[in-house]
């Protein structure tokens, strides 16, 4: 049987980010059969503007002239951008890893939220399963953003998997990567063959 392919998306670019500790690890732990690929690239993605997304967008008049007298198919739409969509595709599932900022989602994953929003009706995460985890200093380790996360994807075409859920409070790392708590590994273990078994 073919590998089930993971797209894991990080909402931090930190270099020493927490999330992406735990993304590294959802890599490392995955399952037989399972195979977890991170994006890199999230931060080259530009902000969102339905101006450069011309993709199966209907740009011309009455006349059948282009508006803007360029290039309607979809060229426009920038490199990192298209990248983004090419990995969700190429996946079966979805996994997010995010820390919490301000009580709500980082800005560079709700701009890759968006990106993979449309076209709208044709994303390319399109009923593929995702699950959100993360970690984040506060008590409740990002619960909110997480919620957030899933209630915007829920929106944007995948679906999500409501109860799969883990959130960790960085201070349970106790400064170490998460691979060194047994507790954290397991549970992250756990979500990403519920995930994967969540595809069909
Ligand atoms: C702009 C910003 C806002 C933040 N807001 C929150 C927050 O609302 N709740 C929380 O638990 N932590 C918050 N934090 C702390 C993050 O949880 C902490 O920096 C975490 O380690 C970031 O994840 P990372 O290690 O993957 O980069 C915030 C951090 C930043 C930089």
């Amino acid at each position: 049987m073919a590998d089930v392919n993971v797209l894991v998306l990080v909402g931090s670019l930190r270099k020493a980010s927490v999330n992406r500790q735990l993304a590294e690890l959802a890599v490392e732990s995955a399952p037989e059969g399972v195979v977890l690929r991170v994006f890199d690239g999230l931060g080259e993605v530009p902000f969102y503007n339905e101006d450069i997304d011309n993709e199966d967008i209907d740009n011309e008049d009455i006349d059948g002239e282009d508006i803007d007298g360029e290039d309607i198919d979809g060229e426009s739409v920038p490199e990192p951008a298209r990248a983004l969509r090419a990995a969700a595709e190429a996946a079966d599932a979805a996994l997010v890893v995010t820390p919490e900022y301000n009580g709500s989602i980082p800005g560079v994953l709700k701009n890759a939220i968006d990106w993979l929003s449309r076209p709208w009706g044709q994303s390319a995460l399109k009923d593929k399963p995702l699950a959100v985890v993360g970690a984040a200093l506060g008590r409740y380790g990002g619960k909110w953003a997480h919620d957030e996360t899933r209630k915007s994807f829920g929106v944007a075409g995948p679906r999500v998997i409501d109860d799969l859920e883990l959130s960790v409070p960085a201070a349970l790392l106790d400064g170490r990567h998460p691979r060194e708590n047994a507790e954290v590994a397991g549970a992250l273990r756990a979500v990403i063959e519920k995930l994967a078994a969540a595809v069909g």
